[in-house]
């Protein structure tokens, strides 16, 4: 494995080979000698494995961990406080909760909880590809839209494929690409236009990449990309380059959704969840939409029953509730609206059920928000250490959260 020559010199006849295994699985690799003559560090390895006997995880540590936001009752908990006075704006979920429909569902589907969910799963699956005019091969039903970008992932990454996601940008897209060995770069939003995303803009960081994740709306600053932008982009890629286009945010936008470029192309992906405007994120409900070339893959790549029959049926019902996605767009545009006029701190303008605010300190502005029983997103994970994201309440819950953070923007 390691060449060096020794073999014959005088130092071989003498010299110990040590090696050190550090806890990345770095191999220090040194050859000491006794008689002082000669020693020192020949090279470092860095191993897929741990080399010591043991039973590990594989090599993991360019792989790192998702830190979702905490829940209400836990920072409840942590500042003594009673969860009801506690506003989560943090996630960016639906603050009317699951649409009642689907709560029904859910109670409905308790009682055979005990089969595999075989018939709920086709139906949803068609439902959704009416909705889309679609053929039902082209829904990929998902644990979540993060199942989706697992799924994507699996099917299309081999070891040492390389993908290009954004910065600032969501962590999950890189995470699923690890999982496969594939290396990640990055094309960088940048904050003094605006995080504008044009086809030119990730072009510059291109270099025939596997998969290119475009986030639109975007996480955490809201931007948008176009359609004729994304169509651009997937007309100057390589033919063997997948645009994925996360609409996870897109029932809050008036653009035009991705899926249109499916009846043409077989180079792009669309993310589509039912954990915002449907409010079900607990559940894990998510899907893709993808062209009918390579819609079979789903069946080599799917957990078995991964989307569990609840879900599936809550989803039914949900698509259904139009009553409560209205609400839900409605009170979303409003409130982007009240916090980027009320805040007083600079803001981003958003596509999606949140707001992006530049603060100074965003740690120190979240901790003082949430002793005041508001709790909102420090967006230094996202490497925007002075901005935070709020997600879009109710009108009560936005008023009072723009109010708790003017308070602290001005003590
Ligand atoms: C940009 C983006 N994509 C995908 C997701 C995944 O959502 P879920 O797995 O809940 O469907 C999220 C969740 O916050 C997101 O912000």
């Amino acid at each position: 494995m390691v060449g060096f020559e020794l073999e014959n010199s005088r130092v071989a006849k003498r010299a110990r080979l040590r090696v050190v295994q550090t806890p990345s699985n770095h191999l220090i690799l040194t050859v000491e000698n006794p008689t002082g003559f000669w020693s020192g560090s020949i090279t470092t390895l860095k191993t897929r494995r741990p080399y010591l006997p043991g039973m590990k995880p594989r090599d993991l540590s360019d792989h790192v961990p998702y830190r979702a936001g905490r829940g209400i009752t836990e920072v409840a908990r942590e500042l003594g406080l009673n969860p009801d006075d506690l506003h989560k704006l943090s996630s960016n979920e639906n603050p009317f909760g699951p649409s009642p429909r689907a709560v029904e569902a859910i109670v409905d589907a308790a009682e055979s909880v005990h089969t595999y969910p075989k018939a709920a799963h086709t139906d949803l699956v068609e439902a959704l590809a009416e909705t889309w005019a679609l053929d039902p091969v082209q829904v990929w039903l998902t644990p979540g839209g993060d199942g989706f970008l697992d799924y994507l992932a699996r099917a299309f990454l081999d070891s040492g494929d390389r993908v290009l996601v954004p910065e600032p940008g969501f962590a999950y897209y890189a995470m699923s690409a690890h999982y496969r060995d594939a290396g990640v770069d990055q094309y960088h939003l940048s904050k003094h236009d605006g995080f504008e995303q044009t086809a030119e803009t990730i072009l510059e960081a291109y270099d025939d990449h596997r998969i290119i994740y475009v986030t639109t709306p975007h996480n955490p600053s809201g931007s948008e990309m176009t359609l004729d932008e994304i169509e651009t982009l997937t007309e100057t890629t390589n033919e063997d380059t997948l645009v994925v286009v996360d609409e996870a945010y897109g029932e809050f936008t008036s653009n035009s959704s991705a899926r249109q470029l499916l009846d043409e192309r077989d180079d792009v992906a669309v993310l589509r969840t039912f954990s915002k405007a449907y409010g079900l994120a607990g559940l894990r409900l998510g899907y893709g939409l993808v062209p009918r070339a390579w819609a079979s893959a789903y069946e080599r790549v799917n957990t078995p029953f991964a989307v569990n029959a609840p879900a599936c049926y809550a989803g039914l019902a949900a698509l259904d509730d139009d009553d409560h996605v209205e609400r839900t767009v409605e009170t979303v545009h409003w409130a982007r609206t009240y916090i980027r006029e009320t805040l007083g701190a600079p803001t981003w303008e958003s596509g999606g059920n949140f707001v992006l605010a530049e603060v100074g300190n965003a740690k120190d502005v979240t901790e003082q928000a949430q002793r005041k029983g508001t709790i909102i997103r420090d967006c230094t994970s996202f490497g925007l250490s002075e901005c935070i994201r709020v997600s879009c309440g109710t009108k009560e819950t936005t008023t009072r959260a723009v109010a708790t953070l003017n308070e602290v923007l001005d003590g």
